[in-house]
């Protein structure tokens, strides 16, 4: 097992039991595919030997694709950055200018997932990253070790930056897909009054459960997390051959301290659940 090389909102330690739970005895030597990335805690735990990993965000994917291809560069690089706030501040302004290498778009992606406040990663509408310098009791911004071990665990997969419905060609029967969306608001009308849902509308949430479909029809094995949301349990529950388990994960979702705590999230899948 190895830990994600980023903090990313939404990343899925906790229902990692609940999910390989639900997979095929020997998912180890079957093709795997995650079309909503982010920092791959599920892929890390379970190191695939092929597949394809995927997330519309094209700086992640970028740098996946560095850690993959040159570890040592990235190593090299991000260790001569250091933990202060006005080196943050003037790497932030470096990282939001175009054409440097993929090597230092990678490093300074690091860097600022180590230092930026909470780990965000948040782009204002010209899509300049623009989250505040974080505190934090010395952070270790390279794990050169948690890095040589990811680069070997990304050897074997494709890395992908398309939206997620590309997995329906790129997959064949009796292969595996896991898909992490941004989470869904609480209720379908949260879709039109917030900002909560990431940019992800109620239309890719069906597109979504419209691409299980497809994966059904093609024999491929899927498992699907969200948050439990009555309007959206529905639009699976509509498709017979599909099984909807409920759990408990610990999740700060609202804003509010109070409204903190436990919440209830869906895992949907097409294995028949034991
Ligand atoms: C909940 S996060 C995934 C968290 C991940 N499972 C982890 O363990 O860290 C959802 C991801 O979906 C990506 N995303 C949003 N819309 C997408 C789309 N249409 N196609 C592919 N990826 C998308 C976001 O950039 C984000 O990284």
């Amino acid at each position: 097992m190895i830990e994600p090389i980023l903090k990313w909102a939404g990343g899925k330690r906790s229902l990692i039991p609940e999910i390989i739970s639900l997979l095929p005895k020997d998912y180890r030597n079957k093709k795997y595919h995650e079309p909503f990335f982010g920092g791959g805690a599920l892929f890390f735990e379970i190191q695939p030997k092929s597949g394809s990993i995927n997330d519309i965000n094209r700086q992640l994917m970028n740098f996946y694709r560095v850690i993959r291809d040159k570890p040592e560069e990235i190593i090299e690089l991000a260790s001569s950055y250091k933990y202060e706030k006005e080196e943050f501040y003037k790497l932030r302004d470096k990282y939001n200018t175009p054409n440097l290498t993929d090597v230092e778009y990678a490093s300074l992606l690091l860097y600022l997932n180590k230092t930026a406040f909470n780990g965000l990663y948040r782009v204002n509408s010209k899509g300049l990253f623009n989250v505040p310098f974080g505190r934090y009791k010395n952070p270790t911004i390279v794990d050169e070790n948690r890095i040589k071990k990811a680069s070997k665990a990304l050897k074997n997969v494709e890395i992908l930056n398309k939206d997620f419905s590309y997995v329906i060609d790129y997959s064949k029967k009796g292969d595996i897909c896991y898909f992490d969306p941004p989470y869904s608001p609480l209720n379908k009308t949260a879709y039109f009054t917030s900002y909560s849902s990431d940019g992800f509308s109620w239309e890719d949430q069906i597109r979504l459960r419209d691409t299980c479909i497809s994966l059904d029809k093609k024999g491929v094995l899927f498992v699907l997390s969200n948050s439990y949301v009555k309007e959206l349990v529905e639009e699976y529950r509509k498709i017979d051959s599909f099984y909807i388990k409920t759990v408990k994960a610990n999740r700060a979702i609202n804003s509010k301290a109070s409204n903190r705590g436990p919440i209830n999230e869906i895992l949907v899948t097409n294995i028949l659940v034991k």
